[in-house]
């Protein structure tokens, strides 16, 4: 067992709510609205929020306590906190170095950090610094040589678990980063060079540590690629579309587990588990997907309740807190993730703000469970109303 590090959070961001303010004062409009931002008109993201809190826990108070552990067991490894680290894309443009941060902290704290194809830090350098614990999540690649070579490279760097999406049939419709230029093709626009000297620390951070580059891509971009070309690459790069036809080959020769996210419905649960996964994250990919989706407790209460014994069944999606935490594992995850907290904590407060949030977020699910009278996480869905 690692000794973990443990630090107490800095007092003057309590929530991530806190995180989140701080960060949209310090990067610029663009990076807060990429990260903030949901698709069309933002509905499927408030809702996720929204209904996770609907949810009501019930307390035991007259009984012995002799006090909780939020270890969770998950393929095979025992995990400090019932939470990871969602693969988040572009994460060197909110705050350079992010993916950096956001691996060591899962390391030092014990937690599953999911490194995208498409972020700012490479497959080997994610496996240096988390000592090969990193999970891989693939963006399909068009071309099957390319998947092999991506699926060849994580094994090589000792990932034991790789993420299979199935939400991205095509690129959200978000238009707050349509009018920033950060679609596809993305331009630099003169408001965006507006808000960057607004943002002068951000600004330096990047001077210092270089424009942030898609590492994992990099053997795959023809070189000197420019911001126009950079769109019509990503498109080709990518098929998008998942299906059991792109599934079952990767299954057959990826000999570690897998994990499908982005799962909204029953159906898609149940041919997961006939094609022989592992796991699924029932996700709406943070509300940027489809604003006409549900939001994703309602799903995970009814796959959880139907295919909980089948299949590790997890979620992302509106986490925010502690609460949130211990809301979804009684509704019947086994395991949450979240994206956004992680970044806003990064956004805000740099090199410190992973552990920051891991601690917060700890320290608030310790304190539920503890009014619950709960001791361990498996036993959260005895206290839910
Ligand atoms: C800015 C941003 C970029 C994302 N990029 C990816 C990605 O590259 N791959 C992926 O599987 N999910 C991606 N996601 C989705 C997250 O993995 C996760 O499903 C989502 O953030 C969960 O919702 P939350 O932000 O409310 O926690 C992204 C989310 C955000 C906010």
């Amino acid at each position: 067992m690692r000794n973990a590090k443990r630090i107490k959070f800095d007092s003057r961001y309590p929530s991530i709510e806190a995180l989140r303010a701080k960060a949209k004062k310090r990067i610029p409009g663009f990076a807060f609205d990429y990260l903030d931002g949901g698709c069309n008109e933002e509905v499927n993201i408030k809702k996720n929020t929204d209904e996770i809190r609907q949810v009501e826990l019930k307390p035991d108070y007259l009984t012995k306590y002799p006090g909780l552990s939020l270890q969770t067991e998950l393929f095979g490894r025992t995990y400090d906190s019932p939470f990871g680290i969602a693969p988040v894309g572009l994460q060197g443009l909110m705050w350079p170095k992010a993916s950096e941060i956001l691996a060591k902290a899962s390391l030092d704290y014990n937690i599953p950090f999911i490194l995208s194809t498409v972020t700012t830090m490479s497959i080997e350098k994610a496996s240096e610094i988390t000592e090969g614990r990193a999970w891989f999540q693939l963006y399909h690649p068009t071309e099957n040589e390319v998947r092999n070579d991506m699926l060849k490279r994580a094994e090589a760097a000792g990932c034991e678990v790789l993420v299979l999406l199935c939400d991205v049939p095509t690129f959200g419709f978000r238009a707050k980063e349509i009018q920033n230029g950060l679609s596809m093709p993305p331009k630099m626009t003169l408001s965006n060079f507006v808000q960057i000297f607004g943002r002068p620390q951000w600004a330096w951070e990047t001077l210092l540590n270089g424009q942030p580059n898609f590492e994992t891509l990099k053997p795959y971009m023809p070189k000197n690629l420019n911001l126009k070309h950079l769109g019509l690459f990503m498109d080709a790069m990518f098929s998008k579309r998942m299906n059991e036809e792109k599934i079952a080959p990767i299954r057959d020769s990826w000999k570690g587990k897998i994990v499908l996210k982005g799962v909204a419905t029953e159906v898609d649960a149940a041919k997961a588990i006939k094609l022989g996964l592992d796991g699924i994250i029932v996700s709406n990919h943070g509300g940027r997907q489809l604003d006409a989706g549900e939001s994703t407790i309602k799903p995970l209460t009814r796959i959880a309740k139907e295919y909980g014994s089948d299949i590790k069944v997890m979620m992302d999606s509106g986490i925010r807190s502690g609460p949130d935490v211990a809301r979804s594992l009684a509704s019947g995850a086994q395991f949450t993730f979240m994206g956004r907290s992680f970044m806003y904590g990064v956004s805000a407060l740099g090199k410190k703000g992973g552990d920051h949030t891991i601690s917060l977020l700890q320290t608030q699910l310790s304190q539920v469970m503890e009014q619950l009278g709960c001791t361990q996480v498996s036993d959260l869905p005895k206290h839910l109303i």
